[in-house]
Protein backbone atom coordinates (compact mmCIF):
# COMPACT_ATOMS: atom_id res chain seq x y z
CA UNK A 1 0.00 0.00 0.00
CA UNK A 2 2.67 2.42 0.70
CA UNK A 3 6.14 2.36 1.00
CA UNK A 4 8.54 1.92 3.88
CA UNK A 5 8.41 5.33 4.49
CA UNK A 6 4.64 5.97 5.48
CA UNK A 7 3.84 6.07 8.90
CA UNK A 8 1.89 2.73 10.30
CA UNK A 9 -0.21 5.77 11.33
CA UNK A 10 -0.51 6.52 7.07
CA UNK A 11 -0.51 2.88 5.96
CA UNK A 12 -3.73 2.58 8.02
CA UNK A 13 -5.28 5.77 6.34
CA UNK A 14 -4.34 4.74 3.02
CA UNK A 15 -6.10 1.21 3.71
CA UNK A 16 -9.44 2.79 5.26
CA UNK A 17 -9.13 5.13 1.87
CA UNK A 18 -8.82 2.07 -0.10
CA UNK A 19 -12.19 0.38 1.77
CA UNK A 20 -14.04 3.53 1.32
CA UNK A 21 -13.37 3.88 -2.20
CA UNK A 22 -14.88 0.46 -2.63
CA UNK A 23 -17.63 0.63 -0.27
CA UNK A 24 -18.77 3.98 0.31
CA UNK A 25 -17.31 6.26 -2.51
CA UNK A 26 -19.60 9.20 -1.71
CA UNK A 27 -20.42 9.38 2.11
CA UNK A 28 -21.64 11.66 4.70
CA UNK A 29 -19.63 11.94 8.25
CA UNK A 30 -21.85 12.20 10.93
CA UNK A 31 -18.92 13.58 13.00
CA UNK A 32 -17.38 16.00 10.94
CA UNK A 33 -20.65 16.72 8.90
CA UNK A 34 -19.06 16.39 5.82
CA UNK A 35 -19.73 14.62 2.57
CA UNK A 36 -16.65 12.90 2.11
CA UNK A 37 -15.89 11.93 -1.77
CA UNK A 38 -13.03 9.17 -2.20
CA UNK A 39 -12.89 8.77 -5.84
CA UNK A 40 -11.25 10.34 -8.93
CA UNK A 41 -13.74 10.67 -11.00
CA UNK A 42 -16.21 12.24 -8.50
CA UNK A 43 -13.43 14.37 -6.97
CA UNK A 44 -13.16 15.76 -10.68
CA UNK A 45 -16.97 16.30 -10.97
CA UNK A 46 -16.72 18.24 -7.68
CA UNK A 47 -13.80 20.25 -8.64
CA UNK A 48 -15.13 20.58 -12.36
CA UNK A 49 -18.93 21.97 -11.59
CA UNK A 50 -18.76 25.23 -9.63
CA UNK A 51 -21.85 26.38 -10.27
CA UNK A 52 -22.70 23.35 -8.18
CA UNK A 53 -19.88 22.67 -6.14
CA UNK A 54 -19.38 26.30 -4.69
CA UNK A 55 -15.79 27.58 -3.01
CA UNK A 56 -17.27 30.30 -0.87
CA UNK A 57 -17.04 28.60 2.61
CA UNK A 58 -18.05 32.21 4.54
CA UNK A 59 -21.87 30.17 5.89
CA UNK A 60 -19.21 27.35 7.87
CA UNK A 61 -16.71 30.14 9.25
CA UNK A 62 -17.60 31.90 12.10
CA UNK A 63 -18.17 35.51 11.87
CA UNK A 64 -15.12 36.83 13.71
CA UNK A 65 -13.46 39.98 12.43
CA UNK A 66 -10.41 38.76 11.81
CA UNK A 67 -11.12 36.45 9.29
CA UNK A 68 -13.65 38.43 7.61
CA UNK A 69 -11.10 40.86 6.70
CA UNK A 70 -8.48 38.14 5.69
CA UNK A 71 -11.27 36.66 2.97
CA UNK A 72 -11.74 40.02 1.63
CA UNK A 73 -9.09 39.37 -0.89
CA UNK A 74 -8.72 35.53 -0.47
CA UNK A 75 -10.21 34.59 -3.77
CA UNK A 76 -9.14 30.92 -2.93
CA UNK A 77 -12.80 31.29 -1.36
CA UNK A 78 -14.76 32.86 -3.73
CA UNK A 79 -16.54 32.14 -6.98
CA UNK A 80 -17.26 33.46 -10.48
CA UNK A 81 -17.59 36.55 -11.51
CA UNK A 82 -15.46 37.68 -8.61
CA UNK A 83 -13.10 35.15 -8.68
CA UNK A 84 -11.99 35.32 -11.94
CA UNK A 85 -11.56 39.21 -11.77
CA UNK A 86 -9.56 38.68 -8.62
CA UNK A 87 -7.42 35.87 -9.99
CA UNK A 88 -7.14 37.52 -13.22
CA UNK A 89 -5.57 40.79 -12.22
CA UNK A 90 -3.19 38.73 -9.53
CA UNK A 91 -2.19 36.61 -12.78
CA UNK A 92 -0.73 39.81 -14.39
CA UNK A 93 1.45 39.89 -11.51
CA UNK A 94 2.43 36.38 -11.30
CA UNK A 95 3.22 34.95 -14.68
CA UNK A 96 4.84 32.29 -16.19
CA UNK A 97 7.59 34.26 -17.23
CA UNK A 98 8.32 35.94 -13.83
CA UNK A 99 8.02 32.16 -11.80
CA UNK A 100 10.87 31.71 -14.27
CA UNK A 101 13.14 34.21 -13.84
CA UNK A 102 13.19 33.19 -10.47
CA UNK A 103 15.36 29.67 -11.00
CA UNK A 104 18.79 31.03 -10.03
CA UNK A 105 17.54 32.54 -7.72
CA UNK A 106 16.38 29.37 -6.09
CA UNK A 107 19.23 27.62 -7.26
CA UNK A 108 21.17 30.19 -4.92
CA UNK A 109 18.99 29.86 -1.82
CA UNK A 110 19.19 25.70 -1.46
CA UNK A 111 23.18 26.39 -1.85
CA UNK A 112 23.63 28.42 0.68
CA UNK A 113 20.99 26.59 3.03
CA UNK A 114 23.33 23.23 2.19
CA UNK A 115 26.01 24.85 2.86
CA UNK A 116 24.87 25.83 5.82
CA UNK A 117 23.41 22.84 6.55
CA UNK A 118 26.63 21.07 6.24
CA UNK A 119 29.01 23.48 8.25
CA UNK A 120 27.10 22.63 11.22
CA UNK A 121 28.42 19.05 11.09
CA UNK A 122 26.00 15.56 11.33
CA UNK A 123 23.31 14.29 9.52
CA UNK A 124 20.76 17.04 7.12
CA UNK A 125 17.44 17.70 8.30
CA UNK A 126 15.45 17.99 5.07
CA UNK A 127 13.00 19.62 6.21
CA UNK A 128 14.30 21.83 9.13
CA UNK A 129 17.71 22.81 6.55
CA UNK A 130 15.84 23.25 3.12
CA UNK A 131 12.48 21.87 2.42
CA UNK A 132 10.85 24.63 5.23
CA UNK A 133 13.64 27.74 4.49
CA UNK A 134 13.62 27.34 0.58
CA UNK A 135 9.90 27.87 -0.12
CA UNK A 136 9.36 30.85 2.79
CA UNK A 137 13.02 32.85 1.81
CA UNK A 138 11.38 32.32 -2.05
CA UNK A 139 8.27 33.69 -1.46
CA UNK A 140 9.31 36.64 1.14
CA UNK A 141 11.79 38.05 -1.22
CA UNK A 142 9.07 37.80 -3.99
CA UNK A 143 7.11 39.98 -1.71
CA UNK A 144 10.17 41.54 -0.63
CA UNK A 145 9.70 40.74 3.08
CA UNK A 146 12.76 41.05 5.33
CA UNK A 147 14.58 37.67 6.25
CA UNK A 148 14.25 38.31 10.18
CA UNK A 149 10.74 37.68 9.61
CA UNK A 150 10.61 34.37 8.03
CA UNK A 151 9.95 33.12 11.51
CA UNK A 152 6.58 35.08 12.04
CA UNK A 153 5.41 33.67 8.39
CA UNK A 154 5.98 30.42 9.59
CA UNK A 155 3.97 30.31 13.20
CA UNK A 156 1.42 31.81 10.91
CA UNK A 157 0.72 29.20 8.53
CA UNK A 158 1.12 26.57 11.31
CA UNK A 159 -1.45 28.43 13.18
CA UNK A 160 -3.86 28.50 10.53
CA UNK A 161 -3.24 25.08 8.98
CA UNK A 162 -1.69 22.54 11.31
CA UNK A 163 -1.75 23.55 14.86
CA UNK A 164 -5.38 23.90 15.59
CA UNK A 165 -6.33 20.85 13.15
CA UNK A 166 -7.99 21.11 9.85
CA UNK A 167 -11.41 21.54 10.74
CA UNK A 168 -10.05 24.78 13.18
CA UNK A 169 -11.43 27.62 10.50
CA UNK A 170 -15.04 26.15 10.70
CA UNK A 171 -15.20 26.03 14.91
CA UNK A 172 -15.28 28.93 16.82
CA UNK A 173 -12.84 27.64 19.42
CA UNK A 174 -10.80 27.05 16.53
CA UNK A 175 -11.24 30.30 15.34
CA UNK A 176 -10.67 31.85 18.72
CA UNK A 177 -7.11 29.71 19.04
CA UNK A 178 -6.24 31.07 15.42
CA UNK A 179 -7.51 35.09 15.46
CA UNK A 180 -3.89 35.76 17.39
CA UNK A 181 -2.05 35.10 14.63
CA UNK A 182 -4.32 36.26 11.36
CA UNK A 183 -4.52 39.71 13.41
CA UNK A 184 -1.07 39.34 13.61
CA UNK A 185 -0.57 38.64 10.11
CA UNK A 186 -3.56 41.07 8.51
CA UNK A 187 -1.48 44.06 10.44
CA UNK A 188 2.02 43.27 9.02
CA UNK A 189 0.59 42.56 5.74
CA UNK A 190 -1.53 45.83 5.81
CA UNK A 191 1.74 48.20 6.88
CA UNK A 192 3.79 46.89 4.20
CA UNK A 193 1.05 47.35 1.68
CA UNK A 194 0.85 51.39 2.84
CA UNK A 195 4.26 51.43 2.67
CA UNK A 196 4.35 50.60 -0.68
CA UNK A 197 1.67 53.12 -1.72
CA UNK A 198 3.78 55.82 0.07
CA UNK A 199 6.50 55.02 -2.17
CA UNK A 200 5.97 52.79 -5.04
CA UNK A 201 9.54 50.56 -5.67
CA UNK A 202 9.47 47.56 -7.80
CA UNK A 203 8.35 44.04 -6.59
CA UNK A 204 5.30 41.76 -6.51
CA UNK A 205 3.33 44.32 -4.29
CA UNK A 206 4.41 47.39 -6.23
CA UNK A 207 2.96 45.10 -9.90
CA UNK A 208 0.06 44.38 -7.43
CA UNK A 209 -0.59 48.30 -6.98
CA UNK A 210 -0.62 48.73 -10.51
CA UNK A 211 -1.91 46.12 -11.76
CA UNK A 212 -5.70 46.58 -13.14
CA UNK A 213 -8.24 45.22 -15.75
CA UNK A 214 -10.97 46.77 -16.89
CA UNK A 215 -10.57 49.88 -14.73
CA UNK A 216 -11.02 47.84 -11.59
CA UNK A 217 -7.77 47.72 -8.49
CA UNK A 218 -7.27 45.64 -6.47
CA UNK A 219 -7.80 48.05 -2.69
CA UNK A 220 -5.53 47.74 0.28
CA UNK A 221 -7.72 45.13 2.17
CA UNK A 222 -7.82 42.70 -0.60
CA UNK A 223 -4.18 42.66 -1.41
CA UNK A 224 -3.50 42.28 2.31
CA UNK A 225 -5.63 38.72 1.88
CA UNK A 226 -4.14 37.64 -1.51
CA UNK A 227 -0.45 38.49 -0.10
CA UNK A 228 -1.56 36.17 2.84
CA UNK A 229 -3.11 33.47 0.76
CA UNK A 230 0.60 33.65 -1.12
CA UNK A 231 2.48 33.68 2.56
CA UNK A 232 0.45 30.53 3.44
CA UNK A 233 -0.98 28.30 0.74
CA UNK A 234 2.87 28.34 -0.86
CA UNK A 235 4.72 27.30 2.23
CA UNK A 236 3.89 23.92 3.94
CA UNK A 237 2.73 22.53 0.62
CA UNK A 238 6.07 23.05 -1.18
CA UNK A 239 7.57 21.63 1.92
CA UNK A 240 5.76 18.77 1.81
CA UNK A 241 6.48 18.31 -2.40
CA UNK A 242 10.42 18.50 -1.42
CA UNK A 243 10.36 16.50 1.92
CA UNK A 244 8.21 13.65 0.22
CA UNK A 245 10.34 13.81 -2.85
CA UNK A 246 13.23 12.48 -0.90
CA UNK A 247 11.02 10.11 0.70
CA UNK A 248 10.62 8.61 -2.98
CA UNK A 249 13.55 8.75 -4.11
CA UNK A 250 15.07 6.83 -0.63
CA UNK A 251 12.38 4.63 -1.74
CA UNK A 252 13.51 3.99 -5.24
CA UNK A 253 17.21 4.12 -5.39
CA UNK A 254 16.68 2.89 -9.35
CA UNK A 255 14.66 6.23 -10.06
CA UNK A 256 18.05 7.74 -8.76
CA UNK A 257 20.08 6.58 -10.99
CA UNK A 258 18.07 7.28 -13.66
CA UNK A 259 17.95 10.80 -12.77
CA UNK A 260 21.60 11.50 -12.62
CA UNK A 261 22.35 9.58 -16.22
CA UNK A 262 18.66 11.13 -17.47
CA UNK A 263 18.07 14.62 -16.02
CA UNK A 264 14.82 14.94 -18.36
CA UNK A 265 12.80 12.21 -16.03
CA UNK A 266 12.88 14.91 -13.03
CA UNK A 267 9.45 16.71 -14.25
CA UNK A 268 8.11 13.31 -14.18
CA UNK A 269 9.35 12.21 -11.29
CA UNK A 270 8.23 15.45 -9.84
CA UNK A 271 4.61 15.02 -11.24
CA UNK A 272 4.38 11.10 -9.64
CA UNK A 273 5.46 12.44 -5.90
CA UNK A 274 2.74 14.59 -6.38
CA UNK A 275 0.34 11.96 -6.65
CA UNK A 276 1.99 9.32 -4.96
CA UNK A 277 2.42 11.65 -1.45
CA UNK A 278 -0.22 14.52 -2.46
CA UNK A 279 0.56 16.76 0.00
CA UNK A 280 -3.37 18.47 0.78
CA UNK A 281 -5.62 15.76 2.14
CA UNK A 282 -8.75 17.37 1.74
CA UNK A 283 -10.42 19.83 -0.59
CA UNK A 284 -13.57 21.54 0.26
CA UNK A 285 -16.65 23.21 -1.12
CA UNK A 286 -20.73 23.90 -0.37
CA UNK A 287 -22.88 22.79 -2.06
CA UNK A 288 -24.88 25.84 -3.67
CA UNK A 289 -27.56 23.67 -4.29
CA UNK A 290 -29.40 20.26 -4.13
CA UNK A 291 -27.54 17.67 -6.21
CA UNK A 292 -26.55 14.44 -7.02
CA UNK A 293 -22.86 12.58 -6.69
CA UNK A 294 -22.74 8.79 -8.26
CA UNK A 295 -26.25 8.14 -7.07
CA UNK A 296 -25.92 9.98 -3.70
CA UNK A 297 -28.18 12.77 -2.75
CA UNK A 298 -26.37 15.66 -1.60
CA UNK A 299 -28.46 18.74 0.38
CA UNK A 300 -27.90 22.19 -0.80
CA UNK A 301 -25.54 23.38 1.47
CA UNK A 302 -23.48 20.94 2.36
CA UNK A 303 -20.00 20.78 3.13
CA UNK A 304 -18.38 18.41 0.50
CA UNK A 305 -14.55 17.21 1.22
CA UNK A 306 -12.66 15.40 -1.83
CA UNK A 307 -9.98 13.38 0.05
CA UNK A 308 -7.01 14.07 -2.47
CA UNK A 309 -5.18 11.15 -1.23
CA UNK A 310 -7.71 8.82 -1.96
CA UNK A 311 -8.41 10.15 -5.49
CA UNK A 312 -4.33 9.21 -5.89
CA UNK A 313 -5.18 6.09 -4.95
CA UNK A 314 -7.83 5.41 -7.65
CA UNK A 315 -7.02 2.29 -9.76
CA UNK A 316 -10.03 3.27 -12.21
CA UNK A 317 -7.99 6.68 -12.85
CA UNK A 318 -4.12 4.94 -12.21
CA UNK A 319 -3.17 1.55 -13.24
CA UNK A 320 -1.13 -0.06 -9.76
CA UNK A 321 -2.23 2.87 -8.12
CA UNK A 322 0.49 2.01 -5.31
CA UNK A 323 3.25 1.89 -7.25
CA UNK A 324 5.66 4.74 -7.73
CA UNK A 325 5.99 5.08 -11.36
CA UNK A 326 7.04 8.18 -12.89
CA UNK A 327 6.90 6.53 -16.48
CA UNK A 328 2.90 6.79 -16.43
CA UNK A 329 1.79 8.50 -18.98
CA UNK A 330 -1.61 9.84 -16.98
CA UNK A 331 -0.06 12.56 -14.40
CA UNK A 332 -3.72 13.80 -14.11
CA UNK A 333 -3.47 14.12 -9.97
CA UNK A 334 -6.01 16.33 -8.34
CA UNK A 335 -3.38 17.79 -6.12
CA UNK A 336 -2.89 21.13 -7.60
CA UNK A 337 -6.34 20.65 -7.84
CA UNK A 338 -8.42 21.30 -11.03
CA UNK A 339 -10.99 24.06 -13.20
CA UNK A 340 -10.89 27.09 -12.41
CA UNK A 341 -9.11 27.59 -9.09
CA UNK A 342 -6.40 25.31 -9.81
CA UNK A 343 -3.53 25.93 -7.40
CA UNK A 344 -1.90 29.57 -9.15
CA UNK A 345 1.52 28.67 -7.75
CA UNK A 346 2.03 25.33 -8.75
CA UNK A 347 4.88 26.42 -11.43
CA UNK A 348 6.69 27.83 -8.94
CA UNK A 349 5.90 24.42 -6.56
CA UNK A 350 7.34 22.50 -9.55
CA UNK A 351 10.33 24.62 -10.12
CA UNK A 352 11.41 24.78 -6.84
CA UNK A 353 11.15 20.74 -5.95
CA UNK A 354 13.26 20.33 -9.90
CA UNK A 355 15.83 22.96 -8.65
CA UNK A 356 16.26 21.65 -4.99
CA UNK A 357 16.65 18.26 -6.04
CA UNK A 358 18.81 18.87 -8.94
CA UNK A 359 21.14 20.45 -6.51
CA UNK A 360 21.08 17.45 -3.63
CA UNK A 361 21.68 15.10 -6.88
CA UNK A 362 24.46 16.96 -8.08
CA UNK A 363 25.81 17.62 -4.52
CA UNK A 364 25.92 14.28 -3.40
CA UNK A 365 27.03 11.15 -4.18
CA UNK A 366 24.92 9.04 -1.99
CA UNK A 367 22.27 10.09 0.25
CA UNK A 368 19.99 7.98 2.45
CA UNK A 369 17.33 8.86 5.03
CA UNK A 370 17.44 7.67 8.12
CA UNK A 371 14.00 6.18 8.20
CA UNK A 372 13.32 5.29 11.87
CA UNK A 373 14.12 9.21 12.47
CA UNK A 374 11.27 10.43 10.12
CA UNK A 375 8.40 12.11 12.09
CA UNK A 376 5.42 13.02 10.13
CA UNK A 377 2.58 15.52 10.06
CA UNK A 378 -1.00 14.15 11.26
CA UNK A 379 -2.48 12.46 8.58
CA UNK A 380 -5.85 14.17 8.02
CA UNK A 381 -3.68 17.26 7.53
CA UNK A 382 -0.73 17.56 5.45
CA UNK A 383 0.83 14.28 3.92
CA UNK A 384 4.48 15.26 4.50
CA UNK A 385 7.10 14.69 6.80
CA UNK A 386 7.97 17.11 10.11
CA UNK A 387 11.31 15.97 10.41
CA UNK A 388 13.93 13.86 7.71
CA UNK A 389 17.39 13.41 8.79
CA UNK A 390 19.63 12.52 5.76
CA UNK A 391 22.90 11.32 5.55
CA UNK A 392 24.63 12.21 2.55
CA UNK A 393 28.26 11.20 0.98
CA UNK A 394 29.68 14.42 -1.35
CA UNK A 395 30.98 14.00 -4.64
C1 LIG B 1 3.22 21.43 -3.83
C2 LIG B 1 2.81 22.63 -3.51
C3 LIG B 1 1.37 23.08 -3.60
C4 LIG B 1 0.21 22.32 -3.54
C5 LIG B 1 0.07 20.82 -3.36
C6 LIG B 1 -0.90 23.26 -3.70
C7 LIG B 1 -2.24 22.88 -3.74
C8 LIG B 1 -3.26 23.72 -4.10
C9 LIG B 1 -4.62 23.30 -4.35
C10 LIG B 1 -5.15 21.87 -4.24
C11 LIG B 1 -5.34 24.39 -4.71
C12 LIG B 1 -6.81 24.42 -5.16
C13 LIG B 1 -7.72 24.95 -4.11
C14 LIG B 1 -9.17 24.85 -4.53
O1 LIG B 1 -9.50 24.26 -5.56
O2 LIG B 1 -10.01 25.35 -3.79
C15 LIG B 1 -4.43 25.53 -4.64
C16 LIG B 1 -4.79 26.82 -4.90
C17 LIG B 1 -3.94 27.88 -4.73
N1 LIG B 1 -2.58 27.83 -4.51
FE1 LIG B 1 -1.47 26.18 -4.26
N2 LIG B 1 -0.40 24.52 -3.82
C18 LIG B 1 0.98 24.46 -3.77
C19 LIG B 1 1.86 25.51 -3.88
C20 LIG B 1 1.51 26.81 -4.01
C21 LIG B 1 2.44 27.93 -4.10
C22 LIG B 1 3.97 27.81 -4.11
C23 LIG B 1 1.67 29.05 -4.15
C24 LIG B 1 2.10 30.49 -4.26
C25 LIG B 1 3.22 30.97 -3.88
C26 LIG B 1 0.28 28.65 -4.15
C27 LIG B 1 -0.79 29.51 -4.25
C28 LIG B 1 -2.10 29.12 -4.45
C29 LIG B 1 -3.19 30.06 -4.67
C30 LIG B 1 -3.09 31.57 -4.72
C31 LIG B 1 -4.35 29.28 -4.83
C32 LIG B 1 -5.78 29.77 -5.06
C33 LIG B 1 -6.13 29.69 -6.52
C34 LIG B 1 -7.58 30.03 -6.81
O3 LIG B 1 -8.45 29.84 -5.94
O4 LIG B 1 -7.86 30.49 -7.91
N3 LIG B 1 0.22 27.29 -4.06
N4 LIG B 1 -3.17 25.07 -4.30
Amino acid sequence: MGGPHFSQEMQDTLAWYARMRRDEPVSHDEKSGRWRVFRYADGLKVMQDPATFSNDMSEFMPDVEELTAFQKGNFQNMDMPRHRELRGLVSQAFTPRFVASLEPRIAAVTKDLLDAAEARGGTIDVVGDLAHPLPVTVIAEVMGLPKEDHPLFRKWAYALLVDNGVDAIRSEEGMAAMAPAVREMNTYLKELVQKHRAAPGEGLIADLLRAETQGMRLDDQEIVGFLGLLLIAGFLTTSALLGNAVLCLDEHPEIVDRLRKDPELLPSVVEEVLRYRSPLVWLDRRAARDTELSGHRIPKGALVSVALISAARDGDAFPDPDVFDPDRTNHRHLSFGKGAHVCLGAPLARLEARVALTELLSRYREFSVEGEKVEYHDPDGLLAPTRLPLRVHKR
